[in-house]
């Protein structure tokens, strides 16, 4: 792993000092309000951590996508209250990200204080990664704390840029995460299992020609696994399917083939006629069996107990898409069965399981084991990035 400084790489006494900490307070909102205050349950400990060593901490985090123009409705004043609750404190909200309001209000502010800068996408700067908007922010710092991995594949001032103008740290969150994704695919315990599953393949193609060079067991479900059953020559009915990628599934399989990597696909999966729940023409059938008026909506029984045995060989898993449409029932059986499985091996001893990505995460706290695996990252577009085996800019940045 890259290394790269931490909080204890700080002075104890930070008093006097002013910390600017890039957090991911991007959060899911309905009618005014932030629905889930798991990214700010993710950074607190670093904002706590700092204020309680005596630095005033102004925190930077974008929200939305307003292309470099203020819009009222993406202010980051809407999540004041979200990160007030979280942290059980008070928090100044401050209208600017740079300039002599942000300096007045520092001034203000105590040591130990937190303060929240305005959303920094409304200024073009931040997606151009302009170093003069990065120094104009940072003359109201004296160090820069990266706590946002979700944000990291994003090469913008505040993820980015700050990181080549003041002393740059890995926060407590942003640690755990690249400890964690190097126990996971940097330098993993082998055997490695990877469990990639979701809609299409066209969407994690660079994911999985990555991992099949990489890992010694991959398991496709979803529906991209019916795009590689199709290659095999399998009929899959009117299953979801990219027809159009079928040769492209095909060379994939050749290369992990060469690699030594196992492919998983189905030998039984679960049929229905209609997409809804518990519908009555709901079937299990070996992949062979599809008929043409059926879709393939998971994998069944006995390929799920095939592919837990294949974890119980493995010493570690990375965990990307469920393996059926796991929003409707049945179809969550497999994906729930085998993360079962996977979060008995991680409490045995056996296994270090990651698992990422947004589905994933929904996935798994359906099946029960949120805090049964080893480690789950929160990081959407960052985490298949990570998988896909790219640099991220965010922590190149505070490696170099
Ligand atoms: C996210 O929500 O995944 C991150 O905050 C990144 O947001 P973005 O895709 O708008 O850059």
């Amino acid at each position: 792993m890259s290394t790269f400084k931490t909080l204890d790489d700080l002075p104890q006494d930070l008093s006097g000092q002013r910390a600017l900490v890039r957090v991911d307070l991007n959060l899911p909102m309905a009618e005014g309000r932030a629905t889930d205050l798991t990214r700010v349950k993710a950074v607190a400990p670093t904002i706590l951590e700092l204020s309680g060593r005596g630095a005033k901490v102004l925190l930077l985090a974008h929200f939305g996508r307003p292309k470099g123009e203020r819009h009222s409705t993406m202010s980051l004043s809407y999540v004041q209250g979200a990160v007030e609750e979280v942290l059980d404190r008070e928090v100044m909200f401050i209208s600017e990200v740079q300039g002599p309001v942000v300096a007045q209000s520092v001034d203000i502010l105590r040591d130990g204080d937190i303060g929240i800068l305005e959303n920094t996408r409304f200024w073009p700067g931040e997606e151009a990664n302009d170093a003069e908007f990065a120094r104009a922010i940072a003359a109201n710092g004296d160090f820069y704390v990266n706590d946002a991995f979700s944000a990291a594949h994003r090469a913008h001032a505040t993820t980015e840029g700050l990181a080549h103008v003041l002393p740059a740290y890995a926060g407590r969150a942003m640690e755990a995460e690249l400890k964690a994704l190097d126990a996971a695919l940097g330098n993993p315990a082998p055997p490695v299992a990877a469990v990639v599953g979701g809609a299409k393949v066209s969407t994690k193609l660079a994911v999985l020609e990555n991992l099949s060079r990489r890992v010694q067991h991959l398991i496709i479900g979803g529906g991209m696994a019916n795009t590689f059953l199709a290659a095999n020559g399998v009929d899959v009915g009117k299953s979801l399917c990219e027809h159009d990628l079928t040769g492209t599934a095909r060379t994939i399989m050749d290369k992990a083939d060469e690699a030594g990597c196992t492919i998983h696909l189905p030998y039984d999966v679960v049929v229905a006629k209609e997409f809804a729940a518990n519908p009555p023409s709901v079937r299990t059938c070996n992949v062979h069996e599809v008929a043409a008026d059926e879709m393939i909506l998971d994998i069944g029984p006995q390929a799920t107990e095939a592919l837990g045995d294949v974890l119980k060989t493995c010493a570690t898993l990375v965990w990307n898409g469920p393996l059926g449409a796991f929003e409707i029932p049945p179809f969550d059986t497999a994906t729930a069965a085998l993360a079962r499985t996977a979060a008995a091996l991680t409490q045995d001893g056996s296994l270090t399981s990651v698992a990422g990505g947004g589905d994933t995460v929904a996935a798994l706290a359906h099946a029960g084991v949120t805090d049964k695996v080893t480690y789950i990252s929160t990081a959407g577009g960052a985490f298949l990035e990570w998988m896909e085996g790219k640099e991220l800019p965010g922590v190149a940045a505070l490696s170099a």
